[in-house]
């Protein structure tokens, strides 16, 4: 049991000491078997070793909101220039051709929608995720959340066991429930929860102070776009987190509520791989949308 009378807060981060016998280019997953960096290898480019993902999976708890009214309109058409696709089984198997070679990162937990309290009790049968083929399986935590951090902890946990027996990886995905602080202290603590408790990715959010949340996450962060911005602060947004350490985004509202999402995806893309400045960015998604 933690002596909760004497917190010391994380204070040396190693901050520009880059990671000792580094030789794969995804964080942490050197001692992983061949499967599992695999799988890694098709979310994260090889080359950069960073991540676009695109995720799309808000209608298992929002329903059809804007930009998702329908999947084969607003989507489908951004697939070919996103990394990674991150969605339902219900979407996947209904909508997304299955003759795209992207990789899918599975929404693998739910139980919960916007009319009711989070209520995160069920995971999805690892052999479903085996028989879609999937790269990944993303499930949620709550830390913080007295009615269901445990249960959400639970949940990773077991996905994990399940999973690692058939070399997929796990993307630990940190909720903030409305009493949460969105700081670098909440979102440090549930990102390392995440990987400690065996998540291979961490997607959480990003904030003032974001770098100490990457060094201290021994797995790659990707962050969420959150709430639509308009295109240039949202391309500010990927740029700082790449900067600060983030290994991608798993970006959704800012790219599909766009005024062009086949910009929006390209002028991320160029921030993410290439390091385009947010001005360049913002001009190149300019050019796109025209
Ligand atoms: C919520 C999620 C969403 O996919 C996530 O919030 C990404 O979308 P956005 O960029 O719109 O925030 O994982 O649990």
């Amino acid at each position: 049991m933690a002596d909760l009378d004497d917190l010391r807060e994380g204070a040396d981060f190693g901050l520009g000491i880059s990671r000792e016998n580094q030789c794969f280019h995804v964080k942490g997953a050197e001692n992983l078997p061949w499967g599992m960096k695999d799988r890694l290898s098709r979310i994260f480019n090889p080359k950069t070793g960073k991540a676009v993902m695109l995720a799309f999976d808000h209608g298992f708890i929002m329903g059809p909101t804007s930009g998702l009214e329908r999947i084969d309109l607003n989507i489908v058409p951004l697939i070919e220039y996103a990394d990674c696709l991150m969605c339902t089984r219900g979407i996947l198997q209904s909508t997304i051709p299955a003759n795209t070679t992207k990789p899918i990162c599975l929404r693998s937990d739910a139980g919960t929608s916007i009319l009711t309290d989070l209520n995160d009790n069920v995971l999805i049968d690892i052999e479903d995720a085996i028989r879609m083929n999937v790269s990944a399986m993303a499930v949620m935590l709550a830390i913080g959340d007295d009615a269901h951090e445990a249960k959400t902890v639970a949940n990773l946990y077991k996905a994990v066991d399940k999973a690692s027996r058939y070399n997929i990886p796990v993307m630990g995905v940190t909720a903030v429930g409305k009493q949460m602080a969105r700081d670098a202290r909440y979102f440090g603590l549930a990102s390392r929860i995440c990987a400690e408790n065996g998540a291979t990715i961490v997607k959480t959010y990003y904030c003032e102070g974001f770098e100490k949340v990457a060094a201290a996450c021994p797995v790659p962060v990707v962050i969420a776009g959150g709430k639509k911005l308009p295109e240039k602060e949202a391309l500010e947004l990927c740029y700082n987190a790449i900067n600060d350490g983030a290994a991608g985004v798993d970006m959704g509202r800012n790219v599909f509520q766009s005024t062009s999402p086949v910009a929006m995806i390209q002028a991320v893309h160029a921030v993410v791989h290439q390091g385009i400045t947010p001005d360049q960015g913002y001009e190149l998604f300019c050019d796109l949308a025209k």
